[in-house]
């Protein structure tokens, strides 16, 4: 016999067990996205290559090492998609979706990047993100943050940080730019290896750079706030004082440089310190002048991306808390007759009570191994019918997780029983 097949490496499978957290999390997301305003946008999960190339940029790593691209059966150059921004932008050109309108979307599914596997980085992981085209902020830019904020408190998530920053106008970022790699030319004996090769590529990345030896060095180099022009400056301002005004917190953080090269002004990051290394769950800023540079009419943009499994990761921390609804009833059913009368009674149920959730056993078996099975599945109560309640007309209620009385009902009250006694919070 062959070695059996397993998953490829960073891929994982989401199992039955873990659905109920996924599910909560994706469905408070979607209320809040509903809440305000935005609708969904689905794009395939492969694009051409040179979307990414021309959007996310060249020498970043995504780009330059991280893409799983591929050519198909007509030769064209073909990438799993590594972030949603690039296929957003892509359709919004194609659907004219820019044309002198506001468009408030979101987006989730899987993206893959071939990155070093470890807690919290994975190579096919699941990003819930949304956009705004066509409003130059920064009011936008606030209510984008306001809207994660929103995320966290209907999730029940505490102590995440708001880190912000801005990265100017591409001119803007240029002359930064120059200043920048005059300066850690100077210390060049102090770099690392990485650093070095971005000093010519993409110099602004070592101010983001994780190695303590540069620690000293990237805290005494330039500053882009100090190249930033009026105009950059009264944008920033403007966010900071309504960040100030609704009263959530943030942290200035100059070292946020983001690792897409679509960024202009307005940066931000959600970080924890719980999830070790990996404690970013959701980032995002401005990018005004990707649609032009991909072919669109000039729209200003803003959006971010949250990295599901981190968020799930978060919750399971507290997964008692949770409001996540298991299952009300399941259905022991002993003998034949009882068997086939359940399967009736059940459908009539699911008629009269379109939020219950039952199973009904199937497959017979003993008691004990039946009861065995309801406690198993987490269910409040078992329904139990057998020969001799269903010669009487009842079915007995025995409650698994309370401390309640045991107690039989006539099969013509339950609807109504199950519905004031269990389905009403
Ligand atoms: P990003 O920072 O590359 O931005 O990814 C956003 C989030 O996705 C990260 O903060 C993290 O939570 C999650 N994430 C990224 N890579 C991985 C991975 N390998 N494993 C698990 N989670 C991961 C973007 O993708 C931009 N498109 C966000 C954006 C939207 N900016 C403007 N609009």
């Amino acid at each position: 016999m062959g070695k059996n097949i397993q998953a490829i490496r960073g891929m994982h499978d989401l199992l039955p067990e873990q659905s109920a957290l996924w599910h909560f999390l994706e469905d408070s997301v979607r209320d809040v996205l509903d809440g305000y305003g935005y609708r969904e946008l689905r794009t395939p999960i492969i694009e051409f290559t040179e979307l990414f190339k021309r959007s996310i940029g060249e020498v970043t790593d995504i780009v330059e090492k991280e893409m799983y691209t591929f050519e198909d059966r007509n030769g064209d150059s073909l990438t799993l998609r590594p972030e949603g921004t690039a296929g957003c932008v892509r359709a919004g050109i194609e659907h004219g979706l820019f044309y002198n309108q506001v468009q408030r979307i979101w987006y989730r599914g899987p993206m893959f990047r071939h990155e070093r596997p470890q807690k919290g980085r994975y190579r096919q992981f699941n990003q819930i993100g949304a956009e705004v085209y066509g409003l130059a902020g920064p009011d936008v830019d606030i209510e984008i943050i306001l809207l994660t904020r929103r995320f966290w408190r209907q999730l029940g998530l505490k102590d995440l940080e708001l880190q912000i920053n801005t990265l100017g106008t591409s001119e803007e970022r240029a002359v930064y730019r120059e200043q920048l790699v005059r300066y850690l030319t100077e210390h060049k004996d102090k770099l690392d290896e990485d650093s070095l090769r971005r000093l010519e590529s993409n110099p602004l990345r070592i101010l983001d750079s994780k190695n303590p030896d540069l620690k000293e060095l990237i805290a005494a180099a330039p500053s882009l706030m100090d190249y930033l022009g009026e105009e950059s400056k009264a944008h920033f301002e403007a966010l900071c004082q309504g960040l100030d005004d609704v009263g959530l917190p943030y942290v200035v953080n100059p070292r946020l440089v983001r690792g897409l090269d679509y960024y202009a002004r307005t940066v931000f990051e959600w970080v924890t310190d719980q999830l070790g290394a990996q404690g970013t769950v959701c980032a995002g800023g401005r990018y005004d002048g990707l649609i032009d540079q991909l072919g669109g009419k000039p729209t200003p943009a803003i959006g971010f991306a949250m990295g599901v499994e981190r968020l799930v990761a978060l919750l399971e921390e507290q997964r008692d808390q949770l409001p996540i609804k298991g299952l009300d009833a399941y259905m022991v059913l002993m003998g034949d007759a009882a068997q086939r009368r359940g399967l009736v009674l059940a459908e009539q149920l699911r008629d009269q009570l379109p939020q219950l959730r039952m199973v009904t056993h199937c497959g017979g078996g003993s008691f004990k191994s039946q009861f065995k099975k309801a406690d198993r599945s987490e269910a409040r109560i078992a329904l139990v019918l057998g020969e001799d309640e269903l010669e009487r007309g009842v079915i007995g209620v025995k409650p698994l997780r309370e401390e309640r009385e045991q107690c039989e009902v006539a099969l013509t009250d339950l609807a109504e029983f199950l519905k004031t006694e269990y389905l009403t919070a």
